[in-house]
């Protein structure tokens, strides 16, 4: 199995295995337009023979948080250590480029236990999640996902109503 940074030419299987996994929630659907414009973002696995196996991204918000976001592996080819391999190579992203919080939602909390993630109990202790995704989420009343963490919670964040982020970047700085 190989693991490596995802080019343009995996967009369409990364398009469809997160979308195949959002009808029910479990990641949140991606059109087509922004898996390219973030195709930077994701980390593919492979098969010896090539064949793509799963995927998962990276999330910069900046310096002080990161999330690991649509992490995803075929049926055929779970429980064989992609999974593990794909999150693992995107926490090693995550350290070379300085941000000790990386953040996520999930319904499968056991999974990331592993790699050093914990439960926050109040989601609001993640503004940039929030204000990035959860705004606009159907199911933002009736969440069913545990907010996780591995690092700090971080003080500062950016996104958020106009004047509030201001204040918080100034914080940072
Ligand atoms: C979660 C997922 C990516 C794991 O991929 P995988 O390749 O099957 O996982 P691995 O083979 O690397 O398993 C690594 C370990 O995690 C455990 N694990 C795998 N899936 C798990 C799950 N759903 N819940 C809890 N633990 C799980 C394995 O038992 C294994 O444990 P071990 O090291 O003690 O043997 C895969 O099951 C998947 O695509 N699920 C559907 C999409 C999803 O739920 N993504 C998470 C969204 S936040």
């Amino acid at each position: 199995m190989q693991v490596r940074k995802a080019r343009l030419q995996d967009a369409t299987q990364i398009f469809e295995i997160v979308n195949a996994h959002s009808h029910d929630g479990t990641l949140i659907r991606r059109p087509f337009s922004e898996v390219c414009e973030n195709i930077r973002d994701f980390t593919v696995a492979l098969s010896d023979a090539g064949v793509f196996l799963g995927c998962g991204a990276l999330h910069l918000y900046g310096p002080h948080l990161c999330e690991v976001r649509s992490i995803v592996v075929k049926p055929e080819a779970k429980g064989r250590g992609a999974g593990s391999a794909i999150l693992k190579a995107l926490l090693d992203e995550a350290e070379s480029h300085g941000v000790q919080s990386i953040c996520l939602f999930t319904r499968i909390a056991d999974f990331f236990f592993k790699y050093g993630f914990r439960i926050v109990e109040d989601k609001a202790e993640l503004p940039d999640k929030i204000f990035k995704d959860c705004q606009n989420c159907p199911r933002l009343h009736r969440c069913d996902e545990v907010s996780m963490v591995r690092g700090r919670i971080p003080r500062v964040s950016i996104l958020g109503p106009k004047d509030e982020a201001q204040q918080l970047v100034r914080l940072a700085g």
